[in-house]
């Protein structure tokens, strides 16, 4: 798994996987970021976790972060990359290396509010209905094949933090059930379709 930020879906992920509901283990944690909430909840779970310096650009990682991020995840045999509030934009050699294989989560109803703060942007925008989408990386911003949603309301009075809360409550139960089912082969990808075999 990767990731940037408090680690609230690594923990539902580790959970759902100790639980058994996962049939895969978390091979490697890594982070751009050496104090990321991330690293701390793996680490208390047992798991491999690591900081790799992102290199000298704010938004994706440079050249020879790239290849220590991909040199790690091949050494760790993972067959599955998890982005879980990752905030470098992955590219071309790290998407050629996991091919089809890297997974996003987002909190909206894509392709509504694509980028950054998009709880917020729902709520300045005036949607009554938001939620939270599990899709395929692709070249593009949050751009890659669907493979599940859960929608969630806007309530009257929201704030933000209370939307973005209700919204990763959401995300905390969506994301195991999709690693689960990718995990156990259940998602086949046509395109830009997506199906889930139950
Ligand atoms: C999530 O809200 C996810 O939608 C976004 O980043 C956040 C990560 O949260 N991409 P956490 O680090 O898993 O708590």
């Amino acid at each position: 798994m990767l990731g940037s930020g408090k680690g609230s879906n690594l923990v539902a992920i580790a959970e759902a996987c100790a639980a058994g509901e996962i049939p895969a283990v978390i091979a490697v944690v890594l982070s751009d970021a050496a104090d990321a909430g991330i690293l701390t909840q793996a680490r208390a779970r047992g798991l491999t976790a690591e900081f790799i310096p992102p290199g000298r650009f704010r938004t994706k990682l440079d050249e020879e972060a790239e290849q220590a991020f991909i040199g790690r995840l091949v050494a760790a045999e993972v067959d599955l990359v998890v982005l879980a509030g990752f905030m470098r934009i992955l590219k071309g050699e790290f998407l050629r290396a996991f091919s089809q294989r890297v997974v996003n989560i987002h909190p909206s109803l894509l392709p509504a509010f694509p980028g950054l703060e998009a709880w917020q942007q729902a709520l300045e925008y005036g949607v009554k209905v938001t939620g939270c989408t599990v899709h395929l990386v692709d070249q593009g911003i949050d751009s890659g094949p669907i493979i599940a949603q859960e929608a969630v309301p806007v309530l009257p009075g929201d704030t933000p933090a209370q939307l973005h809360e209700r919204i990763q409550q959401a995300e905390r139960r969506l994301y195991p059930q999709v690693v689960g089912a990718l995990a156990e082969g259940k998602i086949v990808v046509n395109g830009r379709r997506t199906e889930w075999m139950k």
